[in-house]
């Protein structure tokens, strides 16, 4: 095939669907590799049929389990894929370990390896993604940034300049193409009781966060501590990870927060619109907030989207209450007019462009 476009998890899904619909467009013969690393419905399923996305090709079902065997199993099996296939190019997107079992997998049987959103950086190398990031990176033949910053990150590694694009993020490709049939489609504030404005929006999910029952319980403290302050309502979709430690640790969950399902692109993307606020530990939704115009407050000790601070779409500001209430005022005072950082919303073209397969397009570079 002339792409093979590994994938496992609902980001991946999501910021990829923009990628696989261009090579619909082009007639480019390609092929999608799903390692099964999400698999319940709502992370996985959903969204293919929501996006309209082809049945994978391949379905590694490798499932949960610890970060060396998930990994390790994948490579083995995309591995027997890519012997198959032979692609000519191979493409990944992010930082999960579905991202690194690809770029390992490609780089031992010596395929081109391109990396969709490429030079992100925490510089928190406790965080299982930025090890993933960095590995796939300098794996990579082509790297594909985001925005400028990225791409200064990578030549500061010494990463050769001529590997480095800067295409702006797929997930601008993906907002843009759904966000008006969210809005004329979604029913989820009349269903769950929410009126615009009037509430704010929660995703928490990461390991450092959610595995760590002082954190957790801190980071749901601050943020239920400002929704009974402001008088906002707070609607949680949780992550399957983080209803499992909330049963595990025994939490308490505060009354000013309510959890629901993880919802479909749509509703989310309707949730996120309309929501005065958003507090995340998420990567895609402190880019979504920020392509949006919703404040963002983002409770992590980094990020890896500097972007978003330096616009003033976004405060990162730890776990704890304090901090997270003095974040939340701050946003809510700021106003929300700070320009899109992440591009123009043709980051996927200008990807199949520069590893030139089918027609290219008119799209042209992209300054980030
Ligand atoms: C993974 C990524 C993370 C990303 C997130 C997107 C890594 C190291 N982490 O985290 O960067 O932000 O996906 O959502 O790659 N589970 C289910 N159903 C599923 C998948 C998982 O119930 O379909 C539960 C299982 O109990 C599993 C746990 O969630 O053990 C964690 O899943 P895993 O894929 O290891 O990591 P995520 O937390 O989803
Ligand atoms: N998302 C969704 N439904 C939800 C929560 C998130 O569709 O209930 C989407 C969201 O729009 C974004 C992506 O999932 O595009 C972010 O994924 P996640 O937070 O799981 O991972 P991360 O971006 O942190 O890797």
């Amino acid at each position: 095939t002339a792409v093979t476009i590994v994938l496992g998890t609902r980001p991946e899904i999501i910021k990829l669907a923009p990628v696989i619909d261009a090579c619909e467009e082009r007639g480019v013969g390609y092929s999608v590799v799903h390692t099964g690393q999400h698999y319940s419905e709502e992370l996985d399923a959903v969204f293919f049929d929501q996006l309209e996305l082809p049945t994978p090709d391949h379905n590694l079902a490798v499932g949960s389990g610890s970060h060396s065997a998930q990994t390790g199993a994948m490579i083995r099996e995309i591995e027997s894929v890519f012997l198959d296939e032979e692609p000519e190019v191979v493409l990944v997107q992010g930082d999960t370990n579905t991202v690194l079992a690809g770029s390992i997998a490609a780089s031992k049987l010596d395929c081109v390896l391109g990396h969709v959103e490429a030079g992100l950086r925490s510089f928190d190398r406790g965080m299982p993604e930025e090890v993933n990031r960095v590995l796939a990176d300098h794996a990579a033949d082509y790297l594909f940034c985001p925005t400028d910053q990225a791409a200064r990150y990578l030549r500061e590694e010494g990463v050769p300049v001529d590997r480095i694009e800067v295409t702006g993020n797929t997930i601008v490709d993906s907002v843009i193409g759904y966000r008006d049939l969210a809005a004329e489609k979604s029913r989820v504030l009349a269903e769950n009781d929410l009126t615009a404005d009037e509430f704010c929006l929660l995703t928490a999910h990461r390991a450092e966060n959610v595995d760590d029952r002082a954190r957790f319980s801190s980071l749901l403290d601050g943020v239920a501590g400002f929704a009974s302050e402001s008088g906002l309502d707070v609607v949680y979709p949780i992550h399957p990870r983080a209803r499992e430690r909330l049963d595990e640790f025994e939490i308490d969950l505060p009354s000013a927060i309510t959890t629901v399902e993880p919802q479909d692109f749509l509703d989310f993307l309707r949730l996120e619109s309309t929501a005065r606020l958003v507090f995340t530990d998420s990567g895609g939704v402190q880019e979504e907030a920020c392509i949006l115009g919703t404040p963002c407050v983002t409770l992590r000790d980094n990020t890896e989207r500097p972007e978003t601070v330096d616009v003033g779409a976004n405060r990162v500001v730890g776990v704890g209450p304090d901090a997270i209430a003095a974040g939340a005022r701050d946003a809510l005072d700021a106003g929300t007019d700070w320009e899109n950082p992440f591009g123009d919303g043709r980051a996927a073209d200008r990807i199949l462009d520069l590893v030139g397969v089918g027609p290219a397009t008119s799209v042209g570079g992209v300054s980030g």
